[in-house]
């Protein structure tokens, strides 16, 4: 097996039988626009592990004209996951670093910190990514991570925001999307919008409503950082119209 995190050249890329082994590089076909080619576009790793909408958001903010954006690279923690289908479709380079891969959680981080870091990103983006990141990977690219997360942090933390605000009678949830630091859900927020809860939501309308919103977001915020205007000030993060000169 292929070491953990190893590229692949791009003619071996092309030789590549659909599964790829873990960390390796699945080079995209015909890449339109790989943010090689084009100056000042900033290069955007996105990090996912299901399906991948928010991705899609990215990916379609990127194509549109003068976004200033490329997805460059996506990856998956498992090879399941619909996102790597979505970065396929667009043309993006995808890669699996699946944990059961890995001795243990710091060899993965390890791992997943050497491929994206190979990338050069100027923003690394959490879109519906489940594992937690360890302190190797969040101070690789610091003040570099958004995330994305469907409540109104700081309530409802975790993998089951959605469930827990519903269970708990909320009235307004949301989404926030903040800068990763070394706590789960918990670095200084760029963006947070509220969405209402009906009274006759389930779990899947609202969470159809907040990704909506998320999708708005998220490509805002990805690039704001990409293009300098986020200023952070202890928690507090301020978004500028423009990049200061
Ligand atoms: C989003 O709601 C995000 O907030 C959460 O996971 C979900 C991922 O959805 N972290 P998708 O895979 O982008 O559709």
């Amino acid at each position: 097996m292929r070491r953990s995190g190893s590229i692949l050249s791009g003619a071996a890329a092309r030789r590549l039988p659909e599964r790829v082994p873990d960390g390796s590089i699945r080079r995209a076909e015909n890449q339109s626009r790989t943010g090689e080619a084009v100056a000042d576009v900033k290069r955007v790793v996105v990090l996912v592990s299901g399906h991948g909408s928010n991705l899609q958001a990215l990916l379609d903010a990127a194509a549109e004209p003068a976004s200033g954006m490329a997805v460059v690279l996506v990856v998956a923690d498992r090879p399941g996951a619909h996102g790597l289908e979505r970065a396929r479709r667009a043309r993006v380079d995808t890669a699996v670093v699946r944990p059961a891969d890995h001795p243990d959680r710091r060899s993965f981080d390890l791992a997943l910190r050497d491929l994206v870091a190979a990338a050069r990103p100027d923003v690394v983006c959490l879109a519906g990514f489940m594992r937690i990141l360890g302190p190797e990977f969040v101070r690789a690219f610091p003040g570099r991570i958004l995330n994305t997360h469907p409540s109104l942090l700081p309530a409802f933390r975790g993998a089951h925001a959605v469930r827990e605000a519903l269970a708990y009678g909320v009235k307004v949830t949301g989404c926030t999307v903040h800068l990763v630091d070394e706590e789960v859900d918990h670095g200084p927020v760029v963006f947070q919008e509220a969405v209402e809860v009906r009274p006759d939501d389930d779990r899947d309308a609202l969470e159809e409503r907040i990704h909506e919103v998320e999708h708005r977001l998220l490509p805002a915020a990805v690039r704001a950082l990409g293009e300098g205007r986020v200023v952070v000030e202890g928690r507090t993060v301020r978004v500028l119209q423009e990049a200061p000169r």
